[in-house]
């Protein structure tokens, strides 16, 4: 499974990249507004910082607009993937940016046939958003459980990308079911790695070999 981080703020991109766990990024206009000042910047210091795939968002909602703002995008970076929303405009833009080789990343995915339409139409990757499924108690994980048994039925490569994760049980279900990537917040990456047996278990290791090494 690909760990991508999602977020576009440049400290937590860092600090995870140094632990080895990023497999790419993922953003959204409201993870780049969040970090204010110029955006574009924002995103050229994270196509720097990151190898693996980059996602940025456009905002047009007309196909043409789409089209424009994709191939911007794409001229940013080679690890630049088009975020493009689920909508009749960017399913149109999604046929043309695939004869331009613009790798694309289907967003705000909430059923299985949009899957379905999204990997007909090309695109590399499909966002179901799982964590706001959840919270309608739309269980977000049997979306994505649908997803890849119809993605195996009929041979899709479009990789599935669980987002709006909201805790490790979303990463743990998306390994489960066989979900390609997941773009984990950077306060869920902290609790993947956290368990309270785990600190316990080292305090009793240490707090015994300190004593021992008293005793001698
Ligand atoms: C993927 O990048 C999505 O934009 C993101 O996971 C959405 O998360 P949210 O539901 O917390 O906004």
């Amino acid at each position: 499974m690909q760990f991508f981080l999602d977020t576009a703020n440049l400290s937590q991109i860092r600090e995870a990249e140094e632990l080895g766990l990023v497999d790419g990024v993922t953003t959204n206009p409201t993870l780049l507004a969040r970090e204010g000042g110029d955006w574009r910047s924002q995103a050229r210091e994270i196509l720097k910082i990151v190898d693996g795939p980059v996602s940025l968002e456009v905002v047009s909602e007309d196909a043409e607009g789409m089209i424009r703002e994709a191939r911007d995008l794409h001229a940013m970076g080679k690890n630049v993937v088009v975020k493009i929303p689920m909508i009749r405009e960017g399913l149109k833009a999604l046929k043309v940016l695939r004869g331009d080789g613009i790798r694309t990343n289907v967003t705000l995915i909430f059923s299985p046939m949009q899957a379905l339409l999204a990997a007909k139409l090309g695109a590399d990757y499909v966002s179901p958003f799982v964590g706001r499924l959840d919270a309608i108690s739309r269980g977000g994980m049997e979306i994505v459980s649908q997803i890849r048994e119809i993605y195996d039925n009929y041979g899709f490569d479009t990789k599935i990308l669980v987002a709006s994760v909201r805790n490790p049980m979303h990463v743990l279900e998306g390994a489960l079911i066989g979900a390609d990537v997941a773009t984990i917040p950077f306060a869920v990456i902290e609790e993947l790695i956290r368990h309270p047996l785990t600190d316990s278990g080292l305090a009793s290791f240490l707090a015994d070999w300190k004593a021992f090494q008293e005793d001698g």
